[in-house]
């Protein structure tokens, strides 16, 4: 029998996975086996702390509900939500707006509004105007671009997060017009912390983080022929706006929520505005989200398991 040491365990294992007959997951999964090994040889992890890893991806796994996404949430605070984002994205060719993350609160089939409707239906914040243009490189608007959107209230929560998690708030689908314009009525989101009260909030305090998102607004923006766009809108001045919990602003997304402007289709309402590109020709469906609806992850597993 083979005697195996720290140093030949990789090889075994990488020889026993060989068979494997996706390319993709065996190319995978034989970076993953290589990477974990280099990292217990790096950290000299003792049995004491990988249990310890073991106990906390557990309670990550049962925290996880339809309405809430605790892996998702570990990904984002590792950044490697972002990371994967931004990695699909430098594959994207042409000129396009910069993704951002979809995060732990997106749902699908949001409520549908008519351009120029309030998305606002209980909350009481300082109401604006979102309003732009959904265009491709070359500056044409497309018509009929679907435009999902959801956000905090003005305390910096979202509808998942109170008691009525069912009734949805502060989130909707829009269709671009025929110009391609988007124009809708909301509240200035605010700030708010991710979810602490989980092992992921446990990680953040163990490693003294602040644990907050600086204001923002989520887009999910789509239409035949063009790549499906995930992004957000950050708003200017945010005190946090340069140590996001989870990596996703970049300079491009930030606005200002600026005074009311004579062309806004809202002229006294203050505004943001924004004009988003798709990239011409990718995949107008999900297969390039970093997330997705909690309650469509759960869904799978539970089925996969029976
Ligand atoms: C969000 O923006 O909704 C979000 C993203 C990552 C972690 C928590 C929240
Ligand atoms: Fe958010």
């Amino acid at each position: 029998m083979r005697k195996l040491n720290e140093n030949t365990i990789t090889d075994a294992v990488l020889e026993q996975m060989s068979g494997t007959p996706n390319p993709r997951l065996k190319e995978i999964m034989e970076a993953a086996v290589r990477h974990m090994h280099a990292f217990a040889r790096e950290v000299n992890l003792t049995p004491q702390e990988w249990l310890e890893g073991i106990r906390f991806f557990t309670e990550v796994g049962q925290k996880c509900t339809p309405y809430r996404q605790e892996f998702i949430l570990l990904s984002d605070t590792l950044g490697l939500s972002a990371l994967v984002g931004l990695i699909s994205d430098s594959r994207t060719p042409g000129i396009h707006t910069d993704t951002s993350l979809l995060g732990p609160f997106y749902r699908q089939n949001s409520p549908h509004f008519k351009l120029g409707e309030s998305i606002a239906k209980k909350t009481k914040g300082k109401e604006v105007v979102l309003w732009g243009r959904v265009v491709e490189a070359n500056g044409r608007g497309i018509p009929h671009a679907s435009v999902q959107v959801w956000q905090t209230d003005e305390a910096g929560d979202y509808d998942l997060q109170k008691s009525n998690a069912d009734d949805m708030d502060l989130r909707g689908t829009l269709e671009t017009d025929s110009e391609g314009r988007y124009y809708f009525r909301s509240v200035v989101p605010a700030g708010y912390s991710i979810p602490m009260d989980g092992p992921v909030g446990e990680m953040i305090r163990a490693q003294n983080r602040h644990g907050l998102r600086p204001s923002h607004v989520h887009y999910l923006i789509g239409a035949p022929g063009h790549k499906e766009l995930v992004t957000a809108l950050y708003v200017h001045g945010d005190p946090h706006i340069d140590s996001d919990t989870v990596f996703g602003v970049t300079d491009s997304l930030v606005v200002k929520v600026s005074d009311p402007d004579p062309a806004s289709p809202f002229p006294n309402l203050p505004g943001i505005k924004y004009d988003f590109t798709l990239a011409a020709g990718g995949k107008n469906d999900a297969s390039e989200r970093v997330g997705a609806d909690p309650s469509q992850i759960t869904k799978n597993v539970a089925s996969s398991v029976r």
